[in-house]
């Protein structure tokens, strides 16, 4: 599929100055009417958030901020941006607050009203800062075979203003490749249950019912109460259930679980702190079916203390506080347990034989959390580190069983000496092994 063209260069920047302008001029007129508007349900449902004004004061010039500059529709949308979720709960107390402060100025006696509306996004400041998104760059798209790609493509270069009930969807890029590749065999499968923590602002679950097909199960788990408007209709050919809470609170975890038995594939896209990312991994690969997917983004959390996490690597860094405390140390350790049965040089362990592990190479004794590392080796098939996100592949690795086919084996140091190979010999006698064999290679 061909991405539809959209206007770069010059014209893009034409379309922003506008947008800038147009900001600029509602927030004049926003300050000269003393009007405040809150609008925290367009915002909640990733629509546009038609006004947003800041603080001016009747002497000065009324400037309007970056804040401002959400304020226009089309760039509103982003005050609904990343991150998926809120880091702490205070958040979710704060968020549809709109505060009001009233100036009056003594000098003018002008009373000017700025009402500040807490965007649905993270309480860092570094997240405000960074996480202006534009609109999408759909010649970036390329992957027409991943749907994903095609998803946005289509959807992100609609006009938001013309189709706000759209709930949005933000990502990066190299997560859609990812996404692909592990979740693609469960497309078209009856009632596959996805799971994920970090609802937003819902615009996954129309993408996942489009990839996933009529039958499709979501669940959401969010500590914003607003996202329960994402839940299904009798009428709805697939299912979409919401839970409230914060993923870091194990008896609530311990409640979906619970009440939802079965998840095929699990995506931590929380609050990103190492206490929920690790708690939700903790709770959760476990309860993944067998031949299920768990995925956890947005790791580079683990370097940043305001999410628990560590700088690592640093001279005098703590190293082993890292991977004792961030969800990547976690990682770690779930792949010093996967490989335990090769550490030592030899295949000595299976799966099974973790319960016996006595000689490792790492801190494999004294550690009260020991019976649950020794699950990874018989749940855990694949473990896929990309960058930012990483997959957990579930399934039991074959015992390591040496295998070799017919011909010579070279000795390790072999003197040198040999005749040319005839290459088209041998490949002649390995097609007629294959047809004496009746099998087919393809
Ligand atoms: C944790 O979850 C339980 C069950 O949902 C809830 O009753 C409790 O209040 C939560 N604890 C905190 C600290 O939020
Ligand atoms: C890391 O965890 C291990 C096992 O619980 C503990 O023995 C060790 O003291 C911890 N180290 C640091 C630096 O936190």
């Amino acid at each position: 599929m061909k991405p539809k063209g959209q206007s770069k260069g010059v014209s893009e920047w034409f379309v922003r100055l506008m947008i800038l302008t147009l900001g600029w001029v509602l927030g004049v007129l926003t300050c000269f009417r003393n009007s405040s508007m809150n609008n925290s349900a367009g915002a909640i449902a990733g629509g546009p958030r038609t006004t947003t004004s800041t603080a001016c004061s009747s002497t000065a010039l009324c400037q309007p901020s970056s804040t401002m500059v959400t304020a226009v529709p089309i760039v509103g949308s982003e005050a609904a941006s990343r991150p998926s979720s809120r880091i702490s709960t205070e958040d979710t107390a704060t968020r549809d607050a709109a505060t009001t402060t009233t100036t009056t100025a003594t000098t003018t006696t002008t009373t000017t009203t700025t009402t500040t509306i807490q965007p649905l996004e993270h309480s860092s400041p570094h997240f405000k800062a960074n996480y202006r998104r534009k609109t999408t760059t759909v010649s970036i798209l390329t992957d027409t075979a991943n749907p994903f790609h095609r998803y946005l493509s289509v959807l992100g270069s609609m006009d938001t203003s013309k189709h706000s009930e759209i709930p949005l969807w933000n990502s990066w890029i190299h997560y859609l490749e990812p996404y692909h590749n592990h979740m693609a065999r469960f497309r078209n499968r009856q009632g596959v249950v996805f799971m994920e923590i970090g609802v937003q602002s819902g615009g996954k679950i129309p993408l996942l019912r489009k990839y996933f097909g009529p039958g499709f199960q979501y669940v959401g788990i969010d500590i914003n109460p607003s996202t329960l408007q994402f839940r299904t209709q009798p009428e709805d050919d697939f299912s979409a259930s919401i839970e409230i809470g914060d993923s870091a609170n194990a008896t609530f975890l311990e409640y979906i679980k619970e009440k939802y038995p079965h998840v095929d594939i699990f995506l931590d896209d929380g609050g990103h702190t190492m206490e929920q990312q690790i708690t939700a991994i903790q709770h959760f690969l476990p309860h993944v079916q067998p031949e299920g997917v768990y995925m956890c983004e947005d790791l580079g959390t683990s370097w940043q203390k305001i999410y628990g996490g560590i700088p690592n690597g640093k001279t005098n860094s703590p190293n082993r506080k890292f991977i004792n405390e961030t969800m990547v140390g976690f990682v770690h350790q779930t792949m010093d347990w996967f490989t335990a049965s090769t550490m030592r040089g030899r295949h000595s362990y299976y799966a099974q034989d973790i319960d016996t592990i006595s000689n490792c190479k790492f801190d494999c004794k004294d550690s009260a959390d020991n019976p649950w590392w020794k699950t990874i080796p018989k749940q855990v098939k694949h473990i896929h580190y990309y960058n930012q996100l990483v997959v957990f592949e579930k399934g039991v690795t074959q015992r390591p069983t040496p295998l070799q086919t017919v011909g010579t084996e070279i000795p390790v140091g072999y003197s040198g000496e040999y005749d040319p190979i005839n290459w088209k010999r041998i490949l002649t006698k390995i097609d007629e092994a294959f047809e004496a064999a009746n099998v087919e290679f393809i």
